[in-house]
């Protein structure tokens, strides 16, 4: 769905030189069909529910698409919720998840009466508590716990370690247990755990279940009627041609073997996994230059248009989106930030570029544009969904007139 064709790149039926004669780079690109198959096929084998982790795009277009495919939503802000709710998702298929919930995230989320709070700490399970008894309402919850599972994956994506600042440390449950004993107007009907992202580890996946399992056994045992388990997101993508992909037959097996007897609504909430191989990021070349031996190719997206190299040291595929017979060059992909970090990588070995010249970052459908910044000024990408042989513009950045009409200058500096 996103290849060459006579050495040239196409999402979908659309080539990328046709959306670059009228829309300006940088700009994502992502692929209806690829997220819609990477749905069904997800859906169908884990024959689970599936509720989108929004952050990792959150594209109105995209969000609506994955509730036409029949997906909930895992929201973690006020602002997601509403992008959810809009987009057309049930509010009985969204949960709320964060660990940092104010009290207006509790009263928005009471107010649209979605299907559970999933709860992060003993102090917000108070909170939900005080805020439900002054509204005189009864609120469903969640307990996010922490297994205390090392998902081996990158520290800086791990979250279900004890040492985490994610979940409730399942050695605590007696605090959770006493505050819900007094807690009138808390409804406990789930629970779920997420320990991290880029998981591909199998052991690790029957890890989180049994884990899961015997802590709803523990719940169940104390009389709450635990009808929601959610197992998380994290399920692992590939960013390398090649790599293995993660074998979702194996994993529901595990399943199978653990849950099978069981009747809990079982549920994932991945989002990189649904969006990430869909999506790629445009850029062009505004400078080729050498300096110390390295051959920069200075590009105009940056990390302001894609953080996740920045960030994480991420490793994402760039190619030409023309391949051309040129001699092959090492180069060094980078921004135009001024930042010695705003390098997409370092080192790869490409056909001679030019100016101008069109590249293409791969893989970037998930945590690209929603972690965009207008740092430098320098204004975040169009998003673009490609359907079969038409191409539609899904976001269109503020321009840096509008940017700078948001800023305030007070009367006395005039
Ligand atoms: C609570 C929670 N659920 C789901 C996800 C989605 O993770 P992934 O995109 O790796 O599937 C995240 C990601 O940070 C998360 O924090």
């Amino acid at each position: 769905m996103i290849n060459y064709k006579n050495n040239r790149l196409f999402v979908e039926s659309v080539s990328i030189q046709d959306i670059a004669k009228t829309q300006p780079t940088p700009f994502y690109v992502y692929s209806h069909s690829k997220i819609s198959n990477t749905y069904n096929e997800l859906k169908k084998t884990l024959d689970s529910e599936i509720l989108f982790a929004v952050k990792a795009n959150s594209n109105q277009a995209i969000i609506k698409l994955m509730a036409k495919l029949g997906a909930g939503a895992d929201v973690v802000s006020i602002g997601e919720l509403e992008r959810a709710i809009l987009a057309g998702v049930s509010p009985q298929k969204i949960i709320f998840e964060g660990v940092g919930k104010t009290k207006k995230d509790i009263e928005y989320a009471i107010n649209q009466k979605i299907r559970l709070i999933n709860v992060e700490s003993v102090d917000e399970l108070q909170r939900i508590n005080e805020i439900a008894l002054q509204k005189d309402e009864s609120v469903n919850v969640g307990i996010r716990l922490n297994p205390n599972i090392d998902a081996q994956t990158l520290d800086k994506i791990s979250t279900g370690k004890k040492t985490d600042k994610f979940g409730i440390d399942t050695d605590k449950l007696n605090n959770i247990f006493e505050i819900l004993k007094v807690s009138k107007k808390i409804n406990l009907i789930g629970l779920s755990c997420h320990i991290g992202s880029q998981i591909f580890n199998l052991d690790v996946f029957s890890d989180i279940f049994q884990k899961m399992k015997d802590n709803a056994q523990i719940f169940i045992d104390k009389g709450y009627n635990i009808k929601h388990l959610d197992l998380g997101g994290g399920l692992g993508v590939n960013y390398k041609t090649n790599e293995k992909k993660l074998n979702l037959e194996l994993i529901k097996k595990e399943m199978d073997k653990c849950f099978n007897g069981t009747t809990y609504n079982l549920s994932f909430e991945p989002g990189r996994y649904l969006v990430a191989n869909a999506g790629i990021l445009v850029t062009s070349v505004i400078t080729i230059k050498n300096n110390g031996g390295i051959n920069f190719l200075i590009t105009d997206a940056g990390m302001h248009s894609f953080i996740r190299p920045a960030l994480y040291n991420a490793q994402h595929e760039i190619e030409a989106v023309e391949i051309s017979n040129e001699q092959l060059i090492n180069y060094t992909i980078a921004g135009p930030i001024c930042e010695s970090t705003d390098i997409f990588r370092k080192n790869i070995s490409m056909p001679k570029q030019k100016v101008n010249n069109l590249i293409v970052i791969k893989d970037t459908g998930a945590y690209g544009k929603v972690m965009a910044s207008n740092y430098n000024s320098r204004g975040t990408p169009i998003e673009i969904l490609v359907k079969e042989d038409n191409f539609f513009v899904i976001y269109k950045p503020l321009s840096t007139k509008e940017l700078i009409n948001q800023d305030m200058i007070p009367d006395w500096l005039n």
